[in-house]
């Protein structure tokens, strides 16, 4: 089996009773992009139980995770859509210790697959410091695209990708 395989069978939508775990994954993922962005009060940093239980709640969010054989919560994603053909992504993350096996790829294709099937066009936005998150997304078929709202004092850059819908 390969990543995007294991990937693709050990993922489901998150449940309220994930939210503990997705918030440990979350911070121990994203301690990275706050290093490389030299700041810790990036919301996935500030966030608490509360607030990644409410997300839980939210029927506009879809919420994958990915667990490993040992069931222990390894990644995970987000999309929600901006308009019936737009899904925005969000939060993708992968624990520090399972960093470049390529799940964090896997991740993002299983989500873009996963978006209604009315939607060909995916949108994000990341850091303007995250120059890792940068190449990745680019790596991947992102490109760059001018920002539509004005930063609440977290500098971003955003990104998208038309979908090749089959
Ligand atoms: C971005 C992230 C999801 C990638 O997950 P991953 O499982 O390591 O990704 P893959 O193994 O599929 O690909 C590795 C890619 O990450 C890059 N990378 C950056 N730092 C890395 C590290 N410490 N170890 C491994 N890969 C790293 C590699 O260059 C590679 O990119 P490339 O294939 O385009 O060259 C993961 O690093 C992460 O959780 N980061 C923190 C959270 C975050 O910033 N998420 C994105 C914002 S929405």
């Amino acid at each position: 089996m390969d990543i995007n395989e294991a990937v693709a069978a050990g993922t489901a939508r998150a449940r309220a009773h994930d939210a503990g775990e997705l918030l440990t994954l979350q911070l121990a993922a994203w301690v990275r992009e706050g290093r490389e962005a030299r700041r810790i009060d990036i919301p996935p940093l500030l966030e608490e139980l509360s607030d990644v239980a409410a997300q839980l709640a939210d029927p506009a969010l879809t919420i994958w995770v990915y667990r490993d054989s040992t069931a222990r919560m390894i990644a995970t994603v987000r999309t929600s859509l901006l308009s019936p053909t737009t899904a925005f992504l969000g939060r993708l993350g992968v624990v520090p210790d399972r960093s470049g096996e390529g799940i964090g790829g896997a991740m993002l294709r299983l989500a873009e697959s996963r978006v209604p099937a009315a939607v060909t066009r995916m949108e994000l936005i990341t850091g303007v410091r995250s120059v890792s998150n940068h190449r990745f997304y680019q790596n991947r078929g992102y490109q760059f695209i001018p920002l539509v709202r004005p930063d609440d004092g977290q500098p971003v850059v955003r990104l998208a990708k038309e979908l090749n819908r089959q």
